[in-house]
């Protein structure tokens, strides 16, 4: 019987309710399966942080670094600062636990609807390998004379040649194995930031030619990939970029795909411990109402399951998703689509789960 070691972070707002039912639906999984999970649960988030001035303690690293898996639910509260929890945590245990990889689905499934007219499954079903350790987000930089009209702000985009390669590394891999269009897609801004991108565009040449000659290599800049997103989805395979592009790139990923109600990814250490989180934020005013989305939730947990190598298991929970999608039960995706069907947050993850169980 496979065990593993789940550390669940639920965070703030709407995250502990979504991430139960993706719990729940877990757990029918690993029924079927002959999976156990030992889950150990930290309440790292806005209330901690509120009530005991503590962010994330150093110790919760190293605990964090001896799971199989995170399980995370949202981070970001009303009453903190932007940024203190999102670089806090989020950002600190992608950067500590190295997870370099941010992989991002974006599949739009049958009977959801997408704002791209004329577009369905068949055209929407790519994922963005968005470097997740370096770049913009390395926090090199700084202010000068603050708060005068010479002010300066210095904001550095940092990549080293060995974060460029085993970033193309990954994507060049899980393009094969993924073996749909064997495409890889570089997505850059070769004419403007020509250190950065310049760098990127040879490593993944250079690699691409010794390496993974069965791979077809094509390159975007970034301001074209979001135009080829809304206007022809299905040119991509998979698509790999820079950290700050790839936030961007995948927040309107995941509005091609249904929206943050469905959206879900996994800051991956392919070595070490990953993290798997839906998009979606925190969703503070509803907390508590039992009206949140889960389903993003519930696949952060199927790419998990998957990710562990627990393949059948996670095929078990996306098709019960499609079943509950096709089912008719909720017309959209959004809170309010929820709030005027007759399902709940919990209502969802009951169906999923029992699905999963019949299948
Ligand atoms: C994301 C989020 C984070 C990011 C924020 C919350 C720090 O937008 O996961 O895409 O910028 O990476
Ligand atoms: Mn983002």
């Amino acid at each position: 019987m496979a065990k593993y070691k789940i550390g669940l972070l639920p965070g703030d707002g709407t995250g502990p309710e979504v991430l139960d039912e993706g719990l729940k639906v877990m757990g029918a999984a690993a029924a079927k399966f002959s999976i156990t999970f030992d889950t150990e649960r930290y309440d790292f988030g806005g209330e901690r942080y509120k009530r005991t001035g503590e962010i994330l303690p150093d110790s919760a690293i190293g605990e964090l670094a001896r799971c199989d898996a995170l399980y995370l639910g949202a981070i970001g509260h009303p009453d903190v600062a932007p940024g203190i929890l999102e670089k806090g945590i989020l950002l600190r245990i992608r950067f500590e636990l190295d997870q370099y990889i941010n992989l991002r689905p974006v599949k739009l499934y049958p009977h959801v609807e997408t704002p791209l007219k004329g577009k369905g499954p068949d055209e929407i079903d790519f994922v963005v390998v968005r470097e997740n350790s370096a770049g913009l987000y390395t926090g090199v930089g700084g202010v000068q004379r603050m708060g005068t009209p010479y002010e300066v702000a210095i904001q550095n985009m940092v990549y080293t040649r060995n974060e460029v390669d085993r970033c193309l590394r990954y994507a060049y891999e899980y393009t094969r194995k993924r073996n749909k269009r064997n495409t890889l897609t570089l997505s850059g801004k070769t004419n403007v930031l020509t250190y950065v991108y310049g760098l990127w565009e040879r490593a993944f040449h250079e690699m691409g030619k010794a390496e993974f000659p069965d791979i077809k290599r094509e390159y975007a800049h970034v301001d074209a990939t979001t135009m080829w997103m809304v206007k022809n989805p299905e040119w991509f395979d998979v698509i790999v970029t820079g950290n700050m592009f790839g936030d961007i790139i995948t927040d309107l990923g995941a509005m091609i795909q249904g929206g943050m109600g469905i959206a879900a990814g996994g800051n991956i250490n392919p070595k070490g411990v990953s993290m798997f989180e839906p998009i979606g934020g925190s969703a503070p005013k509803y907390t508590g109402m039992n009206v949140i989305n889960p389903l993003a939730c519930i696949f952060a947990g199927q790419m998990l399951l998957d990710h562990l190598g627990e393949t059948a298991a996670a095929a078990a929970i996306e098709q019960a998703c499609i079943d509950f999608l096709a089912s008719g039960l909720i017309t959209g995706l959004s809170t309010s689509e929820i709030k005027a069907s007759s399902m709940t947050t919990t209502g969802i993850g009951d169906w999923i789960a029992n699905r999963v169980a019949q299948l």
